[in-house]
């Protein structure tokens, strides 16, 4: 292989205003903000929510539509109502449960339903937009990882094994689609004050033998995610991958994110570990 080829981007075609965009979780936090800016950029925005008829802060230009990413018949739902409002150019797989618990402890149903929501339900509702999307020749999709899904955390591995899975999706399949004018690029979150924490799932057994080191570093968790930066931020960075020319595999914000990967990748993984053990008081 030729070292030009090797260093290579796919270039592809711009998507912009006038252009379907499409956001998962358009309700609150990174996704509201996302869509929001999106409008003002002159895209159409399609927003989900598992509650289009009760969604609290409508953003004008915003067509809600229902999506529940833990039913496959919503989904299927929802692919139909998007395609029927025309081609999206962009999808941005935002929404997410925010779940943690001791490994030992995390029930299989609550597993199940996070892999189908933070994963799979992703992995369905693209597949069903890419045909109209690769017949197009254009487009750009987003996944919302974490950075928990490139650094893990005790207690989160649940959260962590869905993020690093969809980043996944997202790093094997960006090949496949290139060709047809696709970008596939996954976006990691650090901490972002979203009011998340309230929204979290938890399971331990308070009596149970993880339950004080949990707590501890629950508490700190839900302290960093409110002194994280605004979902405003974030979606800023969300734009990036869509207005380049030769969108990356991979972006993060939030954390000291460039200091976290360029640290990454010069000292041995343990002190990675350690490091972000320590900054959730474990
Ligand atoms: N906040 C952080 O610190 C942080 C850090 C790293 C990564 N992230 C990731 O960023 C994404 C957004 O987080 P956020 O903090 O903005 O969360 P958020 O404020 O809680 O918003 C989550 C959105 O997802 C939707 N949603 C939740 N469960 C759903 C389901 N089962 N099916 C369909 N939609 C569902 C909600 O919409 P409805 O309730 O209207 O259905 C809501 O609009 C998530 O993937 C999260 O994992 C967040």
């Amino acid at each position: 292989m030729g070292i030009t080829r090797l260093f290579s981007t796919p270039q592809l075609p711009p998507v912009g205003a006038g252009d379907l965009a499409v956001v998962t979780g358009a309700t609150s936090g990174i996704g509201e903000a996302t869509a929001r800016l999106l409008v003002e950029e002159g895209f159409r925005v399609v927003g989900t929510t598992r509650r289009p008829e009760g969604v609290d802060k409508r953003i004008e230009g915003v067509t809600y539509v229902g999506l529940d990413l833990g039913d496959p018949a919503s989904i299927e739902a929802c692919a139909a109502e998007i395609l029927a409002l025309g081609t999206p150019a962009v999808l941005v797989n935002n929404a997410g449960e925010s779940q943690s618990g001791p490994f030992e402890e995390l029930p299989r149903d609550a597993l199940e339903r996070l892999f189908q929501v933070n994963v799979i339900g992703h992995v369905d509702l693209t597949q069903r937009l890419l045909p109209a999307m690769r017949a197009a020749g254009r487009g750009r999709v987003v996944m919302v990882g974490s950075m928990l899904g490139s650094f893990p955390l005790g207690f989160r591995s649940s959260y962590v094994a869905s993020k690093a899975a969809i980043k996944g999706f997202a790093s094997a399949a960006r090949r496949e689609v290139a060709p047809f004018g696709i970008g596939f690029t996954t976006l990691e979150p650090g901490s972002i004050a979203t009011g998340l924490s309230a929204r979290r799932t938890t399971y331990v057994d308070e009596s149970g033998p993880y339950a004080a080191e949990f707590g501890r570093m629950l508490r700190r968790l839900n302290r960093n995610e409110s002194r994280g930066i605004s979902a405003e931020r974030v979606a800023r960075e969300v734009l990036r991958p869509i207005r380049a020319a030769r969108p990356r595999p991979h972006y993060a914000v939030g954390s000291m994110a460039p200091v976290a990967f360029a640290l990454s990748r010069v000292v041995p993984q343990q002190v990675m570990l350690n490091v972000i053990s320590a900054k959730h008081d474990l």
